[in-house]
């Protein structure tokens, strides 16, 4: 009977450490953590928060953006809501609002009110029936309008007062017009003055507040979206580009297979956005998708903090292995790994970093901050949030609701769970937990004497530590307080 057995022992982050090595980074400033997402993305910082429906939404997707990596919306609910919160991210900032909300001359003050508190916005333009400029009105104006049945061509500053722009603005010019003339909007017009985009201070802000904020060509917040790859998600991944995601994600445990092989190839065909695909643990995978066209591979089966696949199944390769070997491959092929599951410290990320990847994926690390999905509970005087597997029993169940619209007795019966439910502490703002992660990376890179993270891959030398070393690197012989 054929058996094999590898003779390499597989292992993971807690069994290696990086050898220091002679360094001339004086500041970890100094250091440039950028990295490619997919062949044609590159972020500032290599992090992706995971699509899971208690990580990320469109909270954490901005959040994540404005920091400079990206998030994957989770694929368990339906197209039309997933495709809302790509439309979500993709308005939250931009410098040049494309389609600003209009309003006709002879509409009502109190129909101006209304609109503005419906679409949550601070202003609008004022326009004839060409689209041709005639003013702006803003809250100010409208609020402090005592009638509210006047037309609200009595209450907006007209056309010959307002500072306007053309459509090629930039975005020093626009800083300046504002600041200039202390106004808060700018409309863009075209040459027959027709209204063509408005730019607004508050925008302007956002983008000097976010300087390395993932932004596509017309400067709104990358987001990612995760499909599966049964018929349906062919809808799904377009349905939600053309709603402006970046890039797909196929993600599906066991990415090494004929169905995930068969999507990526269909995707291809229909998209112009990067497709990602996973998951998988060995270089073989990494080969097979690459060859299906995956602009970036997905690593890890089995490692991820809410995952039981090992324990159900027997499968899964320890994640630090997983990455050297995938990443071998990955880098043979100009192919950018994503390593997935596992990560919960920043020690860890610049082990998977130094491995090869050139991205880390965050689950429960990122599970417990204010940005991600739910309710935080109490316990025992402590704030938790809930974390769950996306195959664990309650989300496997939560997704038959979806799909049928109702569950029945035998549903619950035919669940066999792969992840599990459990809580993280409460852990403040994303901002918080990645700058910890972010400077533990910079001090990494230090200690390899490496600026960037492609000469991290080149410095890293992994040394196999005992219980004894693993027990010497956290803190020990003191009372912890
Ligand atoms: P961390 O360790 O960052 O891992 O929380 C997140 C990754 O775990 C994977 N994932 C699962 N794996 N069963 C699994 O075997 C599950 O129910 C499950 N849910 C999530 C996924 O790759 C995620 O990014």
């Amino acid at each position: 009977m054929p058996m094999k057995i590898r003779s390499d022992v597989a292992l993971t982050f807690d069994d290696v450490l990086l050898v220091p090595r002679r360094s001339d980074v004086r500041s970890r400033k100094q250091v440039d953590t950028s990295s490619y997402l997919t062949k044609q993305i590159r972020l500032k910082i290599p992090i992706v928060s995971a699509n899971m429906d208690t990580v990320t939404e469109t909270r954490m997707a901005i959040a994540m953006a404005r920091q400079g990596g990206i998030g994957i919306l989770h694929r368990f609910m339906t197209i039309p809501q997933q495709v809302e919160m790509v439309e979500r991210v993709k308005r939250a900032e931009s410098m040049i609002v494309d389609n600003p909300i209009t309003i006709a001359a002879s509409a009502t003050v109190q129909q101006a009110r209304e609109l503005m508190a419906e679409r949550e916005v601070g202003g609008l333009v004022v326009v004839s029936d060409e689209g041709k400029l005639l003013g702006m009105v803003t809250t100010r104006d409208v609020l402090l309008a005592v009638n509210g049945d006047a037309p609200v061509s009595q209450v907006m500053t007209p056309r010959e007062r307002l500072v306007v722009a053309g459509k090629e603005e930039t975005l020093e010019s626009a800083r300046e017009k504002l600041y200039q003339h202390r106004i808060e909007k700018l409309p863009l017009v075209d040459e027959n003055d027709r209204v063509v985009g408005l730019i607004t201070a508050q925008d302007i802000v956002k983008i000097q507040e976010h300087p390395n904020a993932t932004k596509d060509a017309r400067g709104r917040l990358m987001v990612g979206v995760a499909v599966g790859a049964r018929g349906e998600d062919v809808e799904r991944a377009q349905a939600c580009v053309e709603a402006g995601a970046d890039v797909v994600v196929i993600d599906i445990a066991h990415g090494h297979s004929d169905l995930v092989l068969d999507m990526l190839r269909t995707l291809k065909k229909k998209l112009s956005v990067p497709i990602i695909a996973g998951n998988v643990a060995t270089a073989e995978g990494v080969r097979d998708l690459a060859e299906a066209g995956a602009d970036a591979v997905k690593v890890g089966v089995g490692a991820g903090s809410i995952c039981i696949t090992r324990v159900v199944t027997g499968f899964g390769i320890p994640q630090l292995t997983a990455i050297l070997e995938c990443a071998r491959e990955g880098q043979r092929l100009g192919v950018p790994i994503i390593a997935d599951g596992g990560v919960r410290n920043s020690g860890d990320l610049v082990k998977a970093l130094a491995a090869g990847a050139s991205t880390v994926m965050l689950g429960s690390a990122l599970a417990g901050t204010d940005e991600s999905p739910g309710a935080s509970v109490v316990r025992e005087g402590r704030r938790y949030k809930v974390v769950r597997g996306m195959a664990s029993l309650t989300a496997n169940i939560q997704r038959k609701a979806i799909e049928k619209g109702e569950i029945s007795e035998e549903d619950w019966g035919e669940v066999v769970p792969e992840g599990v439910e459990a809580i993280v502490p409460a852990r403040g703002t994303v901002v918080d937990i990645l700058h910890q992660f972010v400077g533990g990376l910079r001090s990494g890179l230090s200690y390899a004497g490496a600026h960037t993270i492609e000469e991290l891959w080149k410095n890293a030398e992994f040394v196999p530590i005992t219980q004894a070393g693993y027990r010497e690197s956290g803190a020990h012989d003191v009372s912890k307080i």
